[in-house]
């Protein structure tokens, strides 16, 4: 867990406070800034090290086979289950599971989730007897679970229960200090793991990854640096190779933030220098909004409506997704309404539904 800033130096102090202990532990932060490192850190730094560390994406199984697996299921409990099957708790015994993306975990799913973490005890799919088993749990979100909880798609009692202690990773642009050491790092391990000798970067090449927003974190800088060096074998890195590589619009490419540019000027020019061009900013600025609020597109009232921005990369399902939703918290979920609007059947809408994740009846 490298870093300097301040949230970072708290974190390494957070982190060795509850390694030792069996406190299961929510971690949050937007993707990227390092959730599961921290998670996988306090793995390390548990009696559990030894033991198994399994990482689960909840966002990333389906619906249907999360609870098999992660609980696991006996032989002949549905169709498919031709032998029993270990979930990952049970893989995980002893050890530390990690639930990333816990927001996505469906309801039915949560109370199964909550009740292991009450006691350890959960039953297979299919099963008859409870099982035991001894995991710390880390979970992580990148959404806001409150948010969650507000449309009924998170427990309130599985929220409190995790968030007993929540560590909170801050995004990269917060705490820009870590942002040179982090570079550097990625820069060598890049460069040693494949033969490369580095040429160096330029100073306002370095000051404008620093003051770029990273939006996807560290996980985007570790990327576009091991692009950057790829690109630029055998030279120094100067900022046209890094504009080019973040693909940043014009506009941004002039944000006041290359303070080397000003180096041996004195102080008065530099400030001079600054505020110029921030007014050149605020004026692009200006002159951006103005230019979006002419192309707005009209939303209706209580319509569907789904922009083109959104149409150029929508898929099939999310547009049959979202169309369903739209109509399910119209008509509140009341299927005979929705089918007949949709002029489909009941029996597909309600296989669509489940397919969603939707249920009878209910708003969202
Ligand atoms: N403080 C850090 N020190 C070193 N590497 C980091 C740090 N934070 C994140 N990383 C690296 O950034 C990438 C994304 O981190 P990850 O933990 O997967 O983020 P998240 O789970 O929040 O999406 C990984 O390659 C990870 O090794
Ligand atoms: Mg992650």
């Amino acid at each position: 867990m490298l870093g300097v800033s301040i949230p970072i130096v708290e974190l390494r102090q957070i982190i060795k406070q509850v390694a030792p202990t069996d406190v299961t532990v929510l971690i949050t932060g937007e993707s990227g800034v390092g959730k599961e490192v921290v998670a996988n850190e306090i793995h390390r730094l548990s009696r559990r090290s030894v033991k198994p560390f399994i990482t689960v994406n909840c966002g990333a199984i389906p619906e249907g086979i999360i609870e098999s697996e992660l609980f696991g299921h006996v032989k002949g409990s549905f169709t498919g289950a031709v032998d029993t099957r270990k979930g990952y708790f049970e893989a995980a015994n002893g050890g530390t599971i990690f639930l990333d993306e816990i927001g996505e975990l469906p309801l039915q799913t949560q109370v199964k989730f909550l009740r292991v973490i009450e006691n350890g005890e959960y039953m297979k799919v299919g099963g008859t007897k409870t099982e035991k088993v001894d995991v710390r749990i880390i979970a992580a979100s990148n959404k806001n679970l409150e948010q969650l909880i507000e449309s009924n798609s998170f427990r309130e009692d599985l929220y409190y229960r995790l968030r007993s202690i929540n560590i909170h990773i801050p995004p990269l642009r917060e705490r820009k200090e870590d942002i040179e050491i982090l570079f550097d790092y990625f820069v060598k391990l890049f460069c040693e793991r494949n033969g490369i000798k580095f040429k160096g970067i330029s100073d306002g090449s370095m000051d404008y990854i620093i003051n770029y927003s990273w939006p996807g974190n560290v996980r985007q800088l570790r990327n576009f640096t091991e692009s950057l060096i790829t690109l630029n074998i055998d030279k120094k890195i100067e900022i046209n190779d890094v504009t080019k590589q973040l693909n940043v619009p014009r506009s941004e490419n002039s944000l006041p933030a290359y303070i080397s540019v000003y180096k041996g000027q004195d102080e008065k020019q530099l400030l001079f220098g600054a505020l110029f061009e921030l007014k050149k900013d605020i004026m692009d600025i200006k002159h951006q909004l103005a230019v979006i609020e002419e192309n707005k597109q009209p939303v209706p009232e209580n319509g569907f409506y789904v922009s083109d921005e959104r149409l150029d990369n929508i898929t099939f399902d999310d547009f049959e997704k979202e169309l369903l939703i739209y109509y399910y918290n119209k008509y509140n979920g009341n299927i005979n309404k929705i089918a007949h609007q949709l002029k489909i059947s009941n029996r597909t809408l309600y296989r669509k539904f489940k397919l969603y994740g939707l249920k009878n009846g209910k708003a969202l």
